[in-house]
């Protein structure tokens, strides 16, 4: 197999966090008196935390200094971290340990390539931590997706080529970042929602180690 950079994202991708997520901002909307929904939290997929908080307030019509929304911002971590602290391997999504195991007995150098800013405690808690060369996360960026910047910082660090990786998203704006980046993008979730994907599967079940190795 040909040597190539893959790239994953993590919430949505490696483990479904969006529900803690969920929790941790409607415990917040909840406080601030207005309703955070399911169909409200769809729009934070992917969103950075900040700006997912501004997301959140406009929902409420609620206006707030820079100050306020730290404190809000902070208050909200330590919530989701609650749920955090308590993953286990039990919630890596289907077949995602098949891939990664793969691609290591193949010596493909993997990456994470996530807006989270909790990515190293996430990947230790559901001991993956180790199938990884290297993490870039939302400590290490300044422009979220879909800026590509967090895919090529990535390539940078596997030593590869933006145009020899491979990314797996969950998000649009990942597709985007992941095609700005000259990279080759595939989906995780619905085609409906992933326009721009070069591939899309509804999960790791349906990817076939011959196909990776393909690619
Ligand atoms: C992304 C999630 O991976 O990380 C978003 O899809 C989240 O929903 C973002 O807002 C930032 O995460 P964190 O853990 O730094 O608050
Ligand atoms: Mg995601």
């Amino acid at each position: 197999m040909k040597k190539k950079g893959f790239i994953f994202d993590l919430d949505g991708v490696i483990v479904d966090t969006a529900k803690y997520h969920y929790r941790a901002w409607k415990k917040l909307a909840d406080q601030l008196g207005f309703k955070f929904t399911h169909k409200h939290n769809e729009l934070l997929k992917g969103v950075s935390r900040k700006r997912s908080l501004e997301i959140l307030l406009a929902i409420g019509k609620i206006s707030a200094s820079d100050e306020q929304k730290e404190y809000w911002m902070h208050s909200k971590n330590q919530e989701y971290l609650k749920y955090i602290r308590k993953m286990t391997a039990e919630e890596i999504l289907p077949d995602v340990p098949k891939v990664l195991n793969f691609l290591n007995s193949n010596n493909q150098p993997i990456a994470l390539g996530s807006a989270s800013k909790n990515a190293e405690e996430i990947l230790t808690r559901v001991g993956l931590l180790k199938d990884f060369k290297t993490l870039v996360d939302g400590t290490h960026v300044s422009k979220a997706k879909p800026d590509p910047e967090v895919f090529l910082k990535g390539a940078a660090l596997l030593g590869i080529k933006p145009q020899n990786c491979v990314v797996f998203e969950d998000a649009s704006a990942g597709i985007e970042a992941a095609k700005a980046a000259g990279m080759t993008a595939i989906g995780i979730g619905k085609s409906s929602n992933l326009p721009g994907a070069d591939y899309v599967f509804s999960d790791f079940t349906e990817i076939s180690t011959d196909f990776i190795a393909q690619l």
